[in-house]
């Protein structure tokens, strides 16, 4: 009897070996693919997606002919693992990282709870203790890996409400405009009402202002408010900038609040110097997102949440159920008690494999590379006369505009800049809007970006922003 679910030994060596090549082809040729979308019709994608929104056959394809659409599909894409990607957050999933992922795939071991694997759930404990002493948790503290920095952040605020317990319609939560979107969306998610958000003003530095903190959360608190949470930046999506993490962690210790740091961006750059001088006081945190698919360059899908008192994260999260009665407790933590999920994948050692496989200094020294390169994008950006840069990089984002005599005037010139630039393909920028204005964006952090690929996008910018300005 033949079942063709379970292929032999030869033949799975067969079909692995054709997808590795189509990828390894595919990641060594990353430096040409074009940046983005930009300049392909409509119409070709929806011919393309035509094609591809078929239901699947009765009988087998061949999987040369199946990965040959696999592939038209990808190449029609923003090329989020490549050098040009420049725009949002760059991660770029390291080539390691999924080889550990097509590991942990085809073993499918389960991790959820850790007596069914215990060395396995050790293996992605020991990659979550060492992202808790990355941002300086105590000994007792821990976490867990989710999906990305959405999931984290939402596991962050369902902890903290949870001290206010069953009943929390009163509560509120105090966060900046430049905040994640994820975070107000994690308060909704978690059952309060968007009136539970308190936007605290900022400075001109587009940090929380944490005397405008205190006074928000003393009103609150004489309009019978339960204050409950504070949650600060380590590095924003806008323009990376890092709140005052020491003066809100203050404010939070007198007032009782849960601390919780978005690091989804920013958190590695804790193995820097200088991030680690940018980032004081996360250690102060009750809780920090750290997302390994950002600046850790982990394949999506890999995010991160580290508590000071697990307990408190499993006080949010544990439940039972009798049909896992014969799971005992175990040295190392169940990961189904800290979050929403029960089946969950090994995430672990799609960060674990890597950082054994080229060791940390390699990661540190990629970091400082993005550091550099985006101080050196900042200062030649400065020196051209048609362009506005109003925040000097805190990490490696670099935020800009087109200078004009009036505001209008500037939001249409920055955006034709960025229509001009993306339009080349060799870079993918993406703007936002800061303090009410069109703003142009450079997000240096993907492993693949180097000097060369940066200055182009420079180039381009500066020669963009000449030419909307000559006429
Ligand atoms: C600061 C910050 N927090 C949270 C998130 C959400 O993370 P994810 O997209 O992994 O869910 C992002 C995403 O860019 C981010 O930049």
């Amino acid at each position: 009897m033949r079942y063709p679910l379970e292929p032999d030994h030869e033949d799975m060596q067969r079909l692995a070996q054709v997808v590795v090549d189509r990828a390894v082809a595919f990641v060594a040729s990353l430096a040409d693919h074009p940046a983005s979308l930009a300049g392909v019709s409509e119409e070709a994608v929806l011919n393309l997606q035509r094609r591809l929104l078929q239901p699947p056959p009765e009988q087998p394809e061949d999987l040369g002919g199946i990965l040959d659409r696999v592939e038209e599909a990808s190449q029609a894409a923003v090329e989020t693992a490549g050098p040009s990607y420049l725009a949002y957050i760059p991660g770029g999933g390291l080539f390691a990282g999924a080889l550990a992922d097509f590991y942990a795939r085809a073993t499918n071991r389960y991790v959820g709870m850790a007596a069914t694997a215990p060395g396995l759930v050790a293996l992605e404990w020991s990659v979550v203790r060492w992202l808790a002493d990355i941002v300086g948790m105590p000994a007792q503290g821990g976490g867990v890996l989710f999906s990305g920095g959405s999931i984290a952040n939402f596991a962050a605020v369902v902890a903290a409400r949870e001290r206010l317990g069953e009943t929390f319609a009163d509560g509120t939560v105090y966060l900046t405009e430049e905040a994640h979107q994820s975070v107000g969306k994690a308060v909704h998610l978690a059952g309060l009402p968007m009136e539970a958000l308190r936007v605290v003003p900022c400075g001109r530095d587009l940090r929380m202002d944490p005397d405008a903190l205190a006074e928000m959360v003393a009103r609150d608190r004489r309009a019978g408010r339960r204050p409950f949470l504070v949650v600060a930046a380590a590095g924003t999506t806008n323009t990376g900038v890092v709140d005052p993490l020491p003066a809100v962690a203050d404010v939070a210790a007198r007032e009782g609040l849960w601390f919780h740091v978005d690091a989804a961006y920013g958190g590695f750059f804790m193995l820097t110097e200088r991030g680690r001088a940018a980032l004081q006081g996360i250690e102060r945190a009750d809780s920090v997102t750290l997302d390994p698919h950002k600046s850790l360059f982990a394949p999506y899908g890999t995010g991160a949440l580290v508590v000071r008192d697990l307990g408190a994260l499993r006080a949010a999260h544990a439940v039972s159920g009798h049909y896992l009665q014969d799971l005992g407790e175990q040295e190392v933590p169940d990961f189904a008690d800290l979050g929403p999920e029960l089946t969950r994948e090994l995430r672990g050692l799609r960060v674990w494999l890597p950082l054994h496989l080229y060791g940390v200094a390699a990661f540190r020294d990629a970091l400082n590379e993005k550091l550099d390169l985006a101080r050196h994008a900042y200062e030649r950006l400065l020196a051209e006369p048609s362009l506005d840069l109003p925040w000097a990089p805190s990490l490696s984002i670099v935020a800009l505009r087109v200078r004009a005599n009036d505001q209008d005037t500037a939001d249409a010139l920055t955006r034709d800049v960025l229509e001009r630039v993306n339009a080349g393909r060799r870079v993918f920028l993406s703007s936002t809007v800061v303090e009410g204005r069109f703003t142009l964006r450079l997000a240096i952090l993907a492993h693949r970006s180097h000097q060369d690929r940066v200055d182009e996008a420079v180039d381009a910018i500066i020669a963009a922003a000449r030419a909307v300005t000559a006429v």
